[in-house]
């Protein structure tokens, strides 16, 4: 079995594509033959090491928390999965940035965090799909949900989180705005719904949003992080929401908490999908409502680029130079 493995923190030239061996499912354990991995920035956080890191990690350590495939082998005492059945997962269980691992051809995890792929979705739509429609869809059921006309402003509306955000709003009836890093990332969001798209390195995104919707927008969806989130609460209206849940270009800096009753009342909030899947049941329909909106195209998911899973860290260098459109997948 093959791995991209790191033996030390640093940039993509530490993965190393490897032989390793795997012993068969343990009890409880099912061994998943991976048809498409997914890339997520939190795979970079955890290659470059830093603040996200709870506990030293253990080396060699795979990347990755996230793949889709089918299931090869079972281990004693599982029913819910049987070989040839077709699943996914985000997340093993227990912190996010430790028990990582997919970026491999097969792997052995527990029966509990596997979800049934629904058929009309493939592994790559699947991987691609997963852990950021779940986030948006974290978002979306528990922080803040628009009321049919609310402008709303998602920054890198483009990326992976960004697109799906954008056309759930959509559906919900939302006026989107969106920030991109460029004119091609502009027509690639039109596409999926978003009014206004607006080149953030070129214009001032604060000054535009107030030029179409003078009294700002209702909520911002942050996952920029240090770039956007100050600047960003010029934009919302009194009572608004600012909706940090991701750190692109670097860690938000400390919030005095009485700034937020001098820009007008404002609410913020700090979300991690980790806790949005906590509950085994609540997991399990969070997976349906998601599949469910895909699967009738409500979500249009399509795989913007596929990279060999050998090939890894020239898609690490494309998603850190910030060359993808919605989402890339690996397949081993
Ligand atoms: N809270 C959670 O549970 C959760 C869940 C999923 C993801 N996240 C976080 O949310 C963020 C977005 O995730 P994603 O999967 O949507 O990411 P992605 O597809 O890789 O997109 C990131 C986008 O951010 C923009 N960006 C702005 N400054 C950047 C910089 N200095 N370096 C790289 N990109 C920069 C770029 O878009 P432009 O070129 O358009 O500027 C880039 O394409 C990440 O920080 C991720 O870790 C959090």
């Amino acid at each position: 079995m093959k791995a991209a493995r790191i033996h030390s923190n640093g940039g993509p030239e530490v993965l190393r594509w490897e032989d390793v061996e795997l012993p068969p499912p343990g009890p409880n354990e099912v061994r998943v033959r991976h048809g498409a991995i997914a890339l997520n920035f939190s795979d970079i956080n955890v290659r470059r090491g830093g603040f996200y890191i709870a506990k030293p990690l253990v080396f060699p350590v795979t990347l990755g928390n996230e793949a889709a495939g089918v299931v090869a082998s079972v281990g004693a005492g599982v029913t819910s999965v049987k070989p040839g059945d077709r699943v996914g997962y985000v997340g093993v269980g227990g912190p996010f940035y430790e028990n990582t691992g997919s970026y491999c051809e097969e792997r052995n995890v527990p029966a509990s965090c596997l979800v049934k792929l629904p058929d009309g979705l493939s592994d790559e739509q699947a991987a691609a799909c997963m852990l950021k429609g779940l986030t948006a869809a974290c978002m979306i059921n528990r922080i803040w949900r628009p009321k049919a006309g609310d402008p709303v402003l998602i920054h890198a509306a483009a990326s992976g989180v960004g697109v799906l955000l954008t056309q759930w709003l959509k559906h919900l009836g939302a006026k989107v705005f969106g920030t991109v890093g460029s004119a091609e990332k502009a027509d690639f969001v039109r596409r999926y719904g978003c009014d206004h798209p607006i080149l953030y390195r070129d214009v001032d995104f604060v000054s535009e949003v107030k030029r179409i919707a003078p009294g700002g927008v209702v909520c911002v969806f942050d996952g920029v992080g240090e770039d956007t989130f100050m600047k960003s609460l010029d934009c919302v209206r009194p009572f608004g929401m600012l909706i940090n849940y991701g750190n692109a270009s670097g860690h938000v800096p400390p919030l005095d908490l009485l700034l937020l009753a001098k820009k007008g009342s404002l609410s913020v909030s700090r979300p991690a999908f980790s806790s949005y899947i906590a509950d085994p049941q609540q997991m399990r329909d969070n997976f349906a409502e998601l599949f469910d909106l895909v699967v009738k195209g409500v979500l249009k998911v399509e795989v913007s680029k596929t990279y060999r899973l050998q090939d890894v860290a020239d898609a690490h260098r494309d998603l850190e130079g910030r060359a993808f459109f919605g989402s890339a997948v690996l397949v081993p």
